[in-house]
């Protein structure tokens, strides 16, 4: 077992909702097709000065006051993205900037939509090997900026927003039970964004080609998510000496109900333990699986002891699976 403990968590959504019907009024789509096809009913977007660092901001603050504790209480202060506020610095040093704190390690963590995983246990790792004490982990993107508004095979199924979790050493009885990490980046270009990195940089001729907003092989993209989701959460199990009843809750990533539920037939997870915010938020990369923890735990569906199972999929590809008890 990592020995490590959640002991604040925090989310932020912004205000503005965007419904299927707006989408109507948007692009050539109808609530029906996107409802039946992903499950989405509504996404928040953010407003023109918002920042992930901002989301993840009042994310922070909300898990800070849970844990009680003040900014310049923690040592690192870790950001899962892949929408940061500039190419550099990081989003973590945004952040700090915001939270009037300095001095502390900040760096971001790009695993597409498994990043909270990779960063959580990465968390989890430095704290076990005492190189911090106190770390903010935190899941943020601002999906709506880097999405084209005109694609419709795309814009449908994104949404914004960030969640944080104040980790720290657990006395044995909080932890990690077990976890897999995985990628396969050369399938890389059946989801990402062409231009403004090194490969490509910035030009009058990417704008113009929009290739600075999501490039996606859905139907692909749908494939490799099903096997990747259902492998990294049996991995998960298995390496934990645990079977699906043994888990309290099930807090998969939420890209598309669709894959979701193919996910819980293969893997037998039963619908009643899977917690699910994708019809409010949309995939929120990142974002969503501590969004999630933070609302599941929020609402009572957590308690201290339960088992949490955890997986995600996402670009590059990456996935990770994930036993967490509480
Ligand atoms: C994107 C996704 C919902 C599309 O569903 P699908 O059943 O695979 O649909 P397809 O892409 O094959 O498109 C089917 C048809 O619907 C159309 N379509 C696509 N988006 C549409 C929309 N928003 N509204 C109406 N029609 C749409 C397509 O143009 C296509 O039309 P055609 O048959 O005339 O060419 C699905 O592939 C998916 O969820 N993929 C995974 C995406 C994902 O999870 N990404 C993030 C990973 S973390």
């Amino acid at each position: 077992m990592i020995k490590v403990k959640i002991v604040g968590v925090g989310s932020y959504l912004p205000e503005k909702v965007i419904n299927n019907f707006d989408l109507e009024k948007m692009v050539d789509t109808t609530d029906e097709w996107i409802t039946e096809r992903t499950g989405i009913k509504e996404r928040r977007i953010v407003r023109e000065d918002q920042a992930t660092s901002d989301l993840c901001y009042e994310a922070a603050i909300k898990a800070l006051a849970m844990a009680e504790l003040k900014p310049g209480d923690i040592d690192i202060i870790i950001v899962a993205t892949s929408t940061p506020d500039t190419v550099y610095p990081s989003t973590a040093c945004w952040l700090q900037k915001k939270l009037k704190t300095k001095g502390q390690g900040a760096f971001d963590v790009s695993a597409g939509c498994s990043g909270f995983l990779y960063a959580f246990l990465l968390a989890g790792t430095l704290i076990e090997s005492k190189v911090a004490k106190k770390i903010l982990v935190c899941g943020g993107e601002v999906m709506s900026k880097v999405v084209n508004w005109e694609d419709r095979a795309t814009c449908v199924l994104f949404g914004d927003g960030a969640g944080a979790c104040v980790v720290v050493e657990s006395n044995g009885e909080s932890g990690i039970l077990s976890v897999n990490l995985g990628a396969d980046g050369s399938l890389a270009e059946l989801l990402y964004q062409p231009a403004g990195g090194t490969r490509m940089p910035a030009s009058e001729k990417t704008v113009k080609e929009k290739l600075h907003y999501v490039h996606m092989k859905g139907r692909e993209v749908f494939k490799h998510a099903v096997i990747w989701m259902g492998r990294a959460a049996e991995k998960a199990l298995k390496d934990a000496n645990l079977s699906i009843d043994d888990i309290k809750l099930f807090i998969p990533h939420q890209a598309n109900m669709r894959i979701i539920k193919t996910t819980n037939e293969r893997t037998k997870i039963p619908e009643e333990k899977t917690f699910i915010i994708l019809h409010k938020y949309g995939n929120m990369s990142a974002a969503t699986i501590p969004v999630a923890l933070d609302e599941a735990y929020r609402s009572g569906r957590i308690k201290d002891g339960d088992l949490i199972l955890m997986s995600a999929f996402g670009t590059g590809f990456t996935w990770a699976g994930m036993v967490y008890k509480w």
